[in-house]
């Protein structure tokens, strides 16, 4: 396909997420109606979806509309680009402009990065950030970097690196964490490289990593990773130490995978169901659904289809899920609270609440990583359960 043709795809696309479609299955739909796209072809299309949901609004308002044509010319214009050389109606290339669409150009609070948050959002973004708001809504409009996790049950970081350099994959170490590394060259051959397929690396963005990392762990530990959905955090915590883990989650089809990954990590991971779970726990991991407000870069329709009345429901179903758990975690155990959110409500104010309901748990500490670093947005609570059932 040429440059412009995949601009049209994109804008086709487009037009189905702001009719209300999620970007993944409007990729997805237009990719089987599409067999003639190649894998680059496809791949560039989504590059230029996200890189457009990432900035809709500020988008929107350079390229003169918040359409799929819109935001393709606002994309164009942010890069220098002249659309009128795409715009040319030509061989799949998509209609020229209209004379509104090439008088349209950026108001001056357009190029802001708040214009590409959620109006309704900022106070609490605000309120949450303090003076990190701005750098943070900043960097919700770039790409993320991918970082891969060792896995030191298969093998050393430094075997790891040069295995996949073999592949065609570049990767920097960081002083935060040994078994972290971030992808610097051939993202899009990790899935087919020997050490993902053999289990020594997985995907997994630095925060998490880090979280997981600062758990307290003893070998032998009765570990419940009780929203454990896709598993990357049980993947992560089993890979630390022998320790008895067990994976739940409310929505059992979430974790269909996790047995075959687990084999591949050469880990053990019992999957239970909510009768089958017990109590007594060393540690409960509550790696809550929340708005994802600090992955909004990676999701970036996720950050359009969010409301006031959907956040709501989270925060609910967060401090549903704490109180749950809480019998759990036999006495002097931990439990650790982690979201991918940066709204405090979600955050310390979630814990905050549940602390005043639950005078049987202290909280050890929390960290707060912000997109900046390096990584995405996370959140983690350490609570001990300093009384009795
Ligand atoms: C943020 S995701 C977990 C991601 C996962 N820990 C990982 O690392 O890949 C949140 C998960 O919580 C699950 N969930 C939602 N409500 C729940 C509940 N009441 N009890 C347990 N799990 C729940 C969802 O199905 C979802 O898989």
């Amino acid at each position: 396909m040429t440059p412009a043709a995949r601009i049209d795809a994109a804008i086709g696309i487009l037009d189905a997420i702001l009719a209300g479609q999620p970007a993944e299955p409007a990729l997805l739909g237009w990719a089987r109606a599409s067999r003639f796209a190649g894998s680059g072809d496809r791949a560039a299309i989504r590059d230029l979806v996200f890189e457009a949901l990432r900035r809709r609004d500020s988008l929107a308002a350079l390229g003169g509309g918040l359409s799929g044509r819109g935001l393709m010319i606002g994309l164009l214009r942010l890069r220098g680009e002249d659309p009128d050389e795409v715009f040319t109606g030509q061989r799949h290339a998509p209609p020229p402009l209209l004379a509104e669409e090439r008088a349209a150009g950026a108001s001056p609070e357009a190029a802001d990065a708040l214009s590409d948050l959620p109006d309704w959002i900022w106070p609490d973004w605000q309120a949450s950030l303090g003076p990190d708001a701005r750098t943070a809504a900043e960097a919700m409009r770039s790409r993320a970097p991918v970082w891969l996790r060792v896995n030191p049950r298969r093998a050393t970081p430094d075997e790891v690196r040069a295995e996949l350099t073999r592949d065609g994959i570049e990767t920097e170490a960081t002083p935060d964490l040994p078994t972290a590394l971030r992808v610097v060259a051939g993202e899009r051959r990790i899935a087919g490289s020997t050490a993902y397929r053999e289990g020594k690396v997985e995907l997994q963005d630095l925060s998490p990593q880090l979280a997981c990392a600062a758990l307290p762990l003893q070998a032998g530990a009765r570990v419940l990773d009780y929203c454990a959905g896709g598993g990357g955090k049980s993947l992560a915590l089993a890979a630390r130490a022998e320790i008895a883990l067990t994976a739940h989650d409310a929505a059992p089809a979430r974790m269909a995978d996790l047995p075959a990954r687990a084999v591949r990590a050469g880990v053990e991971i019992a999957i239970a169901s909510q009768g089958q779970l017990g109590r007594d726990y060393d540690l409960v991991v509550v790696d809550v659904p929340c708005s994802g407000s600090g992955t909004w870069r990676r999701t970036p329709d996720a950050k359009w289809r969010l409301d006031p009345a959907g956040l709501d429901r989270l925060i609910r179903t967060q401090a549903g899920i704490l109180r749950e758990v809480a019998p759990m975690v036999r006495p002097g155990g931990h439990l650790a609270y982690m979201t991918c959110s940066l709204l405090a409500q979600e955050n310390a104010g979630q814990i905050a609440d549940f602390m005043r309901e639950n005078a049987g748990f202290s909280q050890e500490f929390e960290r707060k990583w912000l997109a900046p670093q390096g990584s995405d947005g996370f959140y983690l609570s350490l609570l001990r359960r300093i009384g009795p059932h």
